[in-house]
């Protein structure tokens, strides 16, 4: 079975926009297996995937795509929608054959919630008294028997003058003046199973699962020490997670995403869910003749409604950890397909309070200068396969 690792960086297809500026891409490009390594993100909504590969330092980008998933489960592209391993698999074969993917091996991501994360404070031991402990240790964390969860575990190098700050840890143990902190990731068996399954139907030879937020992390996150709220706008949800110094610090769930979105936009101007969907990616919050202006301003108000929800909780999770551990958070990085909406830069400048960046994971790789736009555009969606093809590359 694949090791699950946990990692901190330190240490009807989507057709949608890459059409024709993806095949010539392809064309530029005829990827060879050997050496290329895979990352894959089975989103809510959609599939990602990212083939890169090692030349001279740096990470070339060989080929890209992304799938709906919703077709798969007879509901509308940019839905959310829970399918089985089967039914995933194939999207997966439809998505390498449309994108021309040639590798096979890489690593896959795992949802955040479908993951369980602590810190642990934990006697200052060698690795193998670690190992020894860990298990009896995450009795107290985890709500189900231990055997039915695969555990990894990361030591957090020591900082002083800090408490732990994970959102589960209520107050720091006696131990951790001479001891250590430790990141526990606990995902349950079946889980990890259902992936598996995914993996082997679609013939893919998966070398690592990892959570999601660890893999995006990698590919937009610069490498500031200051605190950093990254903010995941998917489908279904939002997650938003602090990250300083290379650790997750806090982990937070929204549950509002897209979909929510679109929802508000179909109903308030009485359109198909598909219609609203393509007008949301297209025109977003950016004001466009094709509009008449009372339809431009409902469009934007409906837009808005959910945004201002999910800034709101923005606003409230910067607070917290500020009044908690006395820190102002004053970065925010907005990630997933979310942050592709048209003006969210702009507007999310006006409403809060902090500097705004939109991921941009294809900066760390290389590309032809012809897709360098479209990859901008679409890069936040992107965040955790890129991430996760980083690092199989780093492990060769
Ligand atoms: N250009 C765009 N403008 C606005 N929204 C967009 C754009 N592109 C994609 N989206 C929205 O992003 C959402 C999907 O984001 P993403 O692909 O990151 O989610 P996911 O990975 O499938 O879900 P999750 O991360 O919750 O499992 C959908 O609601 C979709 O409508
Ligand atoms: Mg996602």
């Amino acid at each position: 079975m694949p090791k699950l690792v946990i990692w901190a960086w330190y240490n009807f297809i989507m057709a949608f926009s890459l059409g024709d500026i993806a095949r010539q891409f392809r064309s530029a490009f005829k990827g060879k297996a050997e050496g290329s390594v895979l990352g894959i993100d089975i989103g809510a909504s959609s599939a990602k995937i990212v083939q890169l590969r090692a030349s001279r330092g740096t990470a070339v980008l060989e080929t890209y795509g992304e799938i709906a998933l919703g077709p798969y489960g007879a509901v509308a592209i940019g839905k959310a929608v829970k399918l089985p391993p089967e039914k995933i698999a194939e999207a997966l074969i439809d998505l390498m054959r449309e994108a021309n993917v040639t590798a096979r091996e890489g690593g896959l991501s795992i949802p955040f919630s479908a993951s369980l994360v602590s810190v642990l404070d934990l006697p200052k031991v060698d690795e193998d008294a670690l190992k020894r402990i860990i298990p009896i240790e995450a009795r107290k964390y985890i709500p189900i028997p231990v055997s039915e969860v695969t555990l990894d575990w990361f030591v957090i190098p020591p900082d002083s003058d800090e408490k732990s700050a994970f959102d589960q840890v209520e107050e720091p143990s006696p131990l951790r003046a001479k001891g250590q902190e430790v990141l526990l990731v606990a995902i349950h068996n079946d889980v990890l199973k259902n992936y598996q399954t995914v993996a082997t139907t679609a013939g893919l030879n998966i070398n690592f699962y990892e959570i999601e937020i660890f893999s995006a992390t990698r590919s937009s996150m610069g490498h500031g020490i200051a605190p950093v709220l990254v903010v995941d706008l998917g489908a279904a949800t939002t997650k938003m997670y602090i990250v300083e110094k290379g650790v997750v610090r806090l982990t937070h769930l929204v549950t509002s995403g897209g979909q929510h979105m679109t929802e508000t936009l179909a109903r308030s101007l009485s359109w198909e869910f598909e219609k609203a969907e393509r007008v949301k990616r297209e025109r977003g919050l950016v004001e466009s003749s094709a509009y008449g202006a009372d339809e431009n301003e409902r469009i934007k108000e409906a837009l808005l409604s959910t945004l201002t929800r999910v800034f709101s909780e923005i606003d409230r999770v910067l607070l917290s950890y500020g009044q908690r551990y006395n820190k102002n958070v004053s970065h925010v990085l907005l990630t997933g397909g979310g942050a592709s909406l048209p003006g969210l830069a702009e507007h999310a400048k006006q409403s809060l309070h902090a500097d705004i960046e939109i991921a941009d994971p294809f900066a760390r790789t290389e590309a032809p200068a012809f897709l360098l736009d479209v990859l901008k555009q679409i890069g936040p969606g992107f965040a955790v396969s890129v991430g996760l093809a980083l690092r199989k590359l780093k492990q060769r």
